[in-house]
């Protein structure tokens, strides 16, 4: 037996949505915890399955974890061991790649397994590891997949980034706060999770400038406090509502967002021809026609402030309804495209050439309910907003991928309307 989500499509969308809290800040938040000797609180922490798993990671290196019932988790590492991290968890999710820099920055020294991830073609970590040897990092990689990574001491470096690579900026920054001196990392990344991140830090008693730009300084320190800290909003899990909201609200208010951070989507939205109207922290969208035709639009991923490579997945379906041809260009990964082999199952026409990271959706295609697989993470959001506008079943298979990321989906959907439930298949 296995658990599907089941979709009745075509039930127009009414009420409000909360978004929760950022799944890509708190990746990265739950291992920046152990660099300080104290105990640190950390809000609205999302209810996804990632988190668990890091929760997990945390307790096998004997830190004290424990989650309340409101979401605020409270990681005490006082009494943290630097064990090897090999387990099987490791390898399930991206994220623990950031248990690097932070046990290298600690420690000086980290043994672990090869992080897993959603499948969006190839992901190298050469960057973050360019950045660790540059502090003064050997790394030796063995033939079962560990990654073992020391320097006798860590030293501040100037770090030239050639991909401004969010993973890489934010591992690097988690090594750096412990090297003696200055470390300044070009080209750096400046999507809002690694503001959240140095935000963190410094309330611990890091020196971390110009988190958001694409220089960060970082001065060393000796040692890091606990902090109390609340996570940003998921501009994704606001963005995927938004799009849901779009494709089949009647009058659909999208809260605890900051609107600036949605700029790219809300855009294109416009040039669709979505009615909405933005506020300090929410979205309103209202009359909306979900059988009318849009106006065609063309999209390329590119680093923030661009338009999200997260946010294209489940932005493709609303595109089946414009009245031409649309072009996705994927800059970030050029294979991410999967979903779109599901979307034609459903009924649309896109064709994809993964070769040039291209997707050219020939709109003005109803969708109808079909048996489909989450092949990611983003690519279940995807097939949610499809299911939501399809005449008829969706069945939606795999969705452990949906809820490593996505916070309640399917029970926040109900909320607002939606037909949707998990149902267990043979
Ligand atoms: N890259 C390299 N070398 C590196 C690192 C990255 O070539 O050492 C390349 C990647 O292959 C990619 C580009 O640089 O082509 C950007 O990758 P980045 O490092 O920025 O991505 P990431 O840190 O691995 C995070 C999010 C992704 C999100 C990307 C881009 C987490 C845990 N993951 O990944 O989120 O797509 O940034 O914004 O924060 C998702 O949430 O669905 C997701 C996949």
């Amino acid at each position: 037996m296995k658990e599907v989500i089941k979709i009745e499509g075509g039930q127009r969308l009414n009420g409000t949505v909360r978004v929760s809290g950022s799944k890509n800040a708190t990746v990265a938040v739950i291992p920046a915890c152990i660099l300080a000797s104290k105990p640190v609180t950390v809000y609205g922490v999302p209810d996804i399955s990632d988190v668990d798993a890091l929760m997990q990671m945390l307790r096998e290196l004997n830190v004290d974890v424990k989650m309340d019932e409101d979401r605020t988790l409270h990681i005490d590492p006082t009494h943290m061991k630097n064990t090897p991290m090999v387990s099987d968890v490791v390898s399930k999710l991206r994220a623990s790649y950031y248990f690097m820099g932070a046990l290298l920055g600690k420690y000086k020294k980290v043994e672990i397994l090869m992080p897993g991830g959603c499948p969006l073609g190839n992901r190298p970590i050469d960057l973050h590891l360019k950045g660790f040897k540059a502090l003064g990092a050997n790394i030796h990689y063995s033939e079962d997949g560990v990654y073992t990574i020391e320097a006798p001491e860590l030293k501040g470096a100037n770090i030239f980034l050639d991909i401004s690579s969010v993973g890489a900026t934010i591992n690097i920054m988690l090594a750096a706060v412990y090297a003696k001196g200055r470390t300044i990392i070009d080209n750096a990344a400046r999507e809002p999770e690694i503001i959240d991140i140095a935000t963190l830090l410094n309330k611990m008693g890091a020196k971390i400038r110009g988190s958001g730009t694409s220089t960060l300084i970082i001065d060393g320190v000796e040692e890091l406090n606990g902090c109390m800290h609340e996570i940003i909003p998921d501009r994704i899990e606001a963005a995927t509502y938004i799009l849901m909201a779009a494709a089949m609200a009647d009058d659909v208010v999208v809260e605890n967002i900051i609107p600036k951070h949605l700029e790219a989507v809300t855009s294109k939205l416009e040039e669709l021809g979505i009615n909405m109207e933005v506020s300090s922290d929410s979205i309103h969208i209202f009359d909306n026609d979900p059988t009318a035709e849009l106006h065609p639009v063309d999209i390329t991923t590119k680093p923030y402030p661009g338009f999200a490579t997260d946010a294209q997945q489940p932005f493709t379906p609303l595109l089946t309804r414009a009245n031409g041809d649309c072009e996705v260009l994927e800059e970030i990964y050029p294979k991410r495209f999967l979903h779109c082999y599901e979307l034609n199952k459903m009924g649309a026409h896109i064709d994809v050439d993964m070769d040039k990271g291209q997707a050219i959706i020939h709109g003005g295609t109803p969708l109808h309910g079909a048996k489909v697989r989450a092949t990611d993470l983003r690519c279940g959001a995807g097939l949610v907003v499809a299911g939501l506008m399809a005449d008829g079943e969706t069945e939606i298979d795999d969705i452990y991928h949906i809820d490593r990321g996505y916070d309640n989906l399917d029970g926040k959907l109900r909320q607002l309307g939606a037909k949707i439930w998990r149902e267990k298949v043979e």
